[in-house]
């Protein structure tokens, strides 16, 4: 077969290591798939900077939006950022070709999933997303394939890299919160705008996603509870640490007498619980089901290459031909969707979980 050829927009943080494996590791990947994979097209705002590989074989686009539109590919990925402007407009324009779709663009999807969805269902295409729930760790599969035949009654979990490595350099290092993020964003954590990450609207968009697909219902932001780290002090932590609590930026989808509750918030937890122990940059999910239980899967969740992880596995699925038909849109739910609505809490911290 010919190589599957890849348009890559973005050669950022996640792009340019995406790019660089792909460079690096040709025919392992080829063998592992039974077709080759290369790079055909790119596109990033600065043609001269450095990414750390020779993208000079590759077609240039300073518009994600004409590579998605006219590039001579069979795979779209995107990897600009954002839920306004070029990587909207290019997802769609690749849709509309009929090309699949490989993102790790959580608020992308938070935002538009649902109209994405529609559009690469009736494009009979697909668009695949692991990296964009907690970095590398394999979660979206987990959902969609390996837990497809339980109940999923809670998913939950910390889900912003940027958040935990600061809360844990706070209090592990003593370090100021904004020379911890200083470092969070050095180290290509954070989102553009980091404000999405200590606002905890990053963890947010990837709760919705994490919701639409253990519950079968569509992706509902809105209804998501938002409170991020913001007001976290060193002090708070300290004094948390005194009573044998450990502070987290916490995630949580459940199923309640009222509907599906969603919520994102500081939440000190029992130092000797599994969570707590989740140190940095390390991401963690917990998924209650009916049939296997508990299960708690935890793994580097920002940074280029754990990401770039993520974002190959889906490339390498298209390539061998076992990728799973699109994003669920409206999938044939578990139960009826009902939002429960969360109200700011009073008096400090939830510590709801065991
Ligand atoms: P990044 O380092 O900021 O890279 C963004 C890339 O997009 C850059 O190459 C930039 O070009 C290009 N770009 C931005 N706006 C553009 C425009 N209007 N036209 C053309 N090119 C444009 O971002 P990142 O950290 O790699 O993240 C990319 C995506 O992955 C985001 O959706 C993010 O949420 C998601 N993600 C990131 C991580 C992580 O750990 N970083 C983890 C999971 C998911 P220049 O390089 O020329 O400026
Ligand atoms: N800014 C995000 C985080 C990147 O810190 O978790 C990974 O999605």
């Amino acid at each position: 077969a010919r190589p599957l050829r890849l348009g890559i927009a973005g050669l950022g943080t996640v792009g340019a290591s995406l790019a660089r494996l792909i460079v690096d590791r040709t025919d392992i990947y080829a063998k592992r798939s039974g077709r080759a994979v290369e790079i055909a097209a790119v596109s990033a705002r600065d043609r001269s900077k450095d990414r750390g590989v020779d993208i000079s074989g590759f077609a240039w686009f300073d518009d994600p939006v004409e590579l998605a539109a006219k590039a001579d590919i069979d795979v779209f990925v995107e990897l600009v950022g954002g839920s306004e402007g070029a990587a909207p407009d290019a997802v769609k324009a690749a849709l509309n070709r009929g090309l699949p779709v490989v993102t790790a663009n959580k608020a992308l999807l938070a935002h538009h999933g649902v109209s994405l969805a529609k559009l690469a269902q009736r494009k009979n295409t697909t668009i695949l997303f692991e990296a964009a729930v907690a970095g590398g760790i394999p979660i979206i599969k987990t959902l969609r394939e390996a837990l497809r035949g339980n109940a999923v009654s809670r998913v939950y979990g910390i889900l912003n890299g940027t958040c935990n490595y600061m809360l844990t350099r706070m209090e592990k290092e003593g370090i100021a919160f904004e020379d911890c993020l200083k470092d969070a964003q050095r180290l290509g954590y954070a989102e553009a705008d980091p404000t999405f990450d200590i606002g905890g609207f990053d963890a947010a968009h990837k709760l919705a996603i994490l919701t639409s697909l253990a519950f079968g219902c569509e992706i509902d932001l809105e209804s998501v509870f938002i409170e991020g780290i913001s007001a976290v002090s060193n002090d708070d932590i300290a004094a948390a640490a005194e009573l044998g609590y450990r502070i987290k930026l916490l995630a949580v989808a459940q199923r309640t007498e009222s509907g599906i509750e969603q919520r994102v918030h500081p939440a000190m937890i029992p130092i000797a619980s599994a969570l707590a122990q989740i140190d940095g940059v390390t991401n963690a999910v917990a998924v209650d089901s009916d049939l296997l239980g508990s299960i708690l899967l935890a793994g580097p969740g920002a940074g280029g290459k754990a990401t770039a992880s993520a974002v190959l596995s889906d490339i390498l699925d298209l390539a061998a031909g076992t990728s799973i038909p699109t994003l669920g849109v409206a999938p044939a739910s578990l139960q009826p969707y009902k939002r429960a609505r969360m109200r700011a809490h009073e008096g400090g911290y939830y510590i709801r979980l065991t």
